[in-house]
């Protein structure tokens, strides 16, 4: 697997690979690689000739107070993993590489504030900005022809997949259902500040959303009443609740009556640990999940 840490170290070989019309993936992350990271990897091989994994903690998604400085960072074990998994390359920028003119005054893409403002956006002011303009910097310097998202952070793929139309990149934005651990609690690097017995109780999260969805799906809940019922359950498990929204999959809107294609998403803090999940809730069919 290849190292590239700098544009003139990644340009050759993504232009080569270009010029031999060897289709790419870019598969972007912040490292501390788990299985659901592992599954992108996967997907971008079944859709692309190369695979590019970049790996950067970006600073400007994180809020006061979160966890940027002790976000895990675990270079060496998620390389072997990313050789083992076949990706091609490896992507490690520093802040000059991603940042040149530094983080007080650089150029921002702004994300749409009617997807971007609301759930994650309104506990996390600014968050997508930062997002669209880390992943619009990790799409000009790589230039892949398609980028691998996971489900798992639903609202964050709706809003690249935005970006990529609104500003023209022509790259083709994929998604991966989340993976789960055995308990059903999506895999994030967050997981890992949970302690044994919260990682188990924490997979009670999904539960409860999933039970949501049928009752979307089999019962014609009400929104309103299975958000209500499914932030009491959650509570009664020990969850502080930051929101747990029915909304229309395509766009993050109040569903209608009429609309079919639906999510039930949730954020909760788990001792002290903020987590998220989403599930689907197709009423013409059986939540998957
Ligand atoms: O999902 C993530 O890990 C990050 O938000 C991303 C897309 C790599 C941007 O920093």
């Amino acid at each position: 697997m290849l190292l590239a840490k700098t544009r003139e170290q990644i340009d050759p070989i993504a232009h080569g690979w270009r010029i031999d019309r060897l289709k790419t993936a870019l598969v972007p992350t912040m490292g501390n690689l788990h299985e659901g990271h592992l599954a992108l990897v996967a997907a971008a091989k079944r859709e692309a000739d190369k695979v590019i994994t970049s790996i950067y903690v970006n600073p400007t998604q994180f809020g006061q107070g979160e966890d940027f400085e002790n976000y895990p960072r675990t270079l060496e074990r998620d390389r072997e993993l990313l050789a083992q998994a076949g990706c091609d390359l490896v992507f490690v920028p520093d802040q000059g590489v991603m940042y040149p003119f530094g983080l007080d005054d650089q150029v921002r893409v702004l994300a749409p504030a009617a997807l971007a403002n609301t759930l994650e956006g309104q506990t996390r002011p600014g968050h997508f900005d930062g997002v669209t303009t880390v992943v619009a910097r990790l799409f000009n310097l790589v230039r892949p022809d398609i980028a691998v998202f996971g489900e798992k952070d639903y609202q964050q793929l709706l809003v690249i997949r935005r970006m990529s139309e609104d500003l023209g990149y022509g790259i083709r934005v994929v998604s991966v259902p989340t993976v789960r651990e055995s308990s059903g609690l999506a895999m994030s690097s967050r997981n890992n500040y949970l302690d044994a017995g919260q990682r188990a109780g924490a997979g009670e999260l999904s539960k409860v959303l999933l039970q949501a969805a049928h009752r979307i799906v089999r019962d014609s809940g009400n929104p309103e009443q299975v958000e209500r019922d499914a932030t009491d359950r959650l509570k009664q498990a020990g969850f502080q609740v930051d929101y747990v929204a029915v909304r229309r999959a395509q766009d993050l809107g109040t569903p209608q009556d009429s609309d079919r294609d639906l999510k039930v998403l949730a954020a909760v803090y788990f001792g002290g640990t903020r987590l998220i999940d989403n599930v689907n809730a197709n009423r013409v069919g059986i939540p998957e999940d």
